[in-house]
């Protein structure tokens, strides 16, 4: 390994050069979610052999946790339980926001999903952890849920990390996104995806098409363009990923580009989408933003929607800029009224189909 290569320390240490204005205590902060990371990466490398040791339940989502949710959960809370800069925390896991004793002057609070793509966990593909990180309101002793529901433009620093062949952190302090991928020998997160940049150039989208006959009709119209390939309006062949862990497929889009979609449907009206807003779409939506993408709902910027609960979900729309672009779009003339002009009959806004 080249000795010269920066780890995740020294880019902290760096940032405080390259930015007078950034905090200490954040890079401490950030230091002790590293160590979380690369509790969960051991936990989730032995697999079945620690899932034993684990009760689960139901949680406050309505679905049934994982061993390795749980483990991973109690990982971040036990290191963080003693870090001073955090009045406190709340994870996808927990239906409360959980107090750090010790933080009771802390300036930052943590939002975390411990095991993202968990459902997956049988099937040994790659799985992560999300993190996000904001201010803590002034002069705050005493912690309350509303003290989370900030946009996620006020995030001061989000990322991700992933469990897969190689254990890696993508990480954001609102200054590009940089990914950091872990020497296990040494165990090190070292700097190998420095100012990482969404391609533009695309060729791809995900989509859990089994939902299709709920979507709505610009989701349904972008989709059909894309598979009609050469012979369609978009003129080029695409290609389709579906990997179902969201950490994996943001990861592919910051790589090779595209198009991730968990959008608006009609599936289970009383919830405003699959994905979380806090947990997952924020922290996502600030990486993206920052490698040159975009995020939205369909018809509003994820980053500036004000959270009104902890636990809400919301529909999320990103990737390439030019591809997110092009589907917001479509919703803004289908909201118009416009016509939207499918080539197939079959797929026809307000066509026999879709009174
Ligand atoms: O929210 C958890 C999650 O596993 C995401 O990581 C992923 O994008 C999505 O759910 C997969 O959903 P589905 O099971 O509907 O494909």
């Amino acid at each position: 390994m080249p000795y010269h290569r920066a780890t995740l320390s020294t880019f902290l240490i760096d940032e405080r050069r390259r930015t007078p204005s950034f905090d200490p205590e954040l890079a401490g902060l950030i230091k002790d979610v590293e160590v979380a990371c690369k509790y969960i990466a051991s936990a989730v490398s032995r697999g079945r052999l620690v899932e034993e040791k684990a009760s689960t339940k139901v949680n406050i989502q309505g679905e049934e946790q994982k061993p390795l949710d749980v483990i991973a959960n109690e990982m971040v809370l036990q290191t963080c339980d003693s870090t001073e800069q955090l009045l406190g925390v709340v994870s996808e896991e927990m239906e409360n926001p959980y107090p750090i004793q010790r933080g009771r002057n802390g300036r930052y609070l943590l939002v975390y999903d411990p095991l993202d793509g968990s459902s997956n966990l049988d099937l040994n593909v790659t799985v992560g952890s999300i993190f996000s990180v904001l201010r803590a309101p002034e002069g705050a002793q005493e912690l309350k849920p509303e003290h989370f529901l900030q946009p996620g433009i006020s995030q001061v620093a989000a990322g991700f990390t992933l469990y897969g062949p190689s254990v890696m952190l993508v990480l954001t302090l609102g200054r590009g996104v940089h990914g950091f991928t872990l020497d296990r020998e040494v165990g090190t997160f070292i700097l190998t995806h420095p100012d990482m940049r969404i391609p533009e150039e695309t060729r791809e989208f995900a989509i859990n098409a089994s939902n299709e006959r709920f979507w709505e009709a610009p989701v349904r119209h972008y989709v059909e363009e894309c598979k009609q390939g050469k012979s369609g309006p978009r003129g080029v062949d695409f290609n389709m990923r579906w990997i179902a862990s969201m950490v994996a497929e943001v990861y592919r889009i910051l790589i090779r580009g595209g198009l991730f979609m968990y959008p608006r449907d009609t599936k289970d009206p009383s919830k405003g989408g699959r994905l979380r807003l806090l947990y997952e779409a924020n922290p996502m939506s600030l990486i993206v933003e920052q490698a040159g993408g975009a995020s939205w709902t369909g018809r509003e910027r994820i980053l500036e929607v004000k959270p009104t609960a902890l636990h809400q979900r919301i529909p999320v729309i990103l990737g390439s800029r030019s591809e997110v672009e092009r589907l917001v779009s479509y919703h803004h003339a289908y909201d118009q009224g416009e016509e939207l002009s499918f080539k197939s009959p079959l797929f026809a806004n307000r066509s026999i189909f879709h009174s």
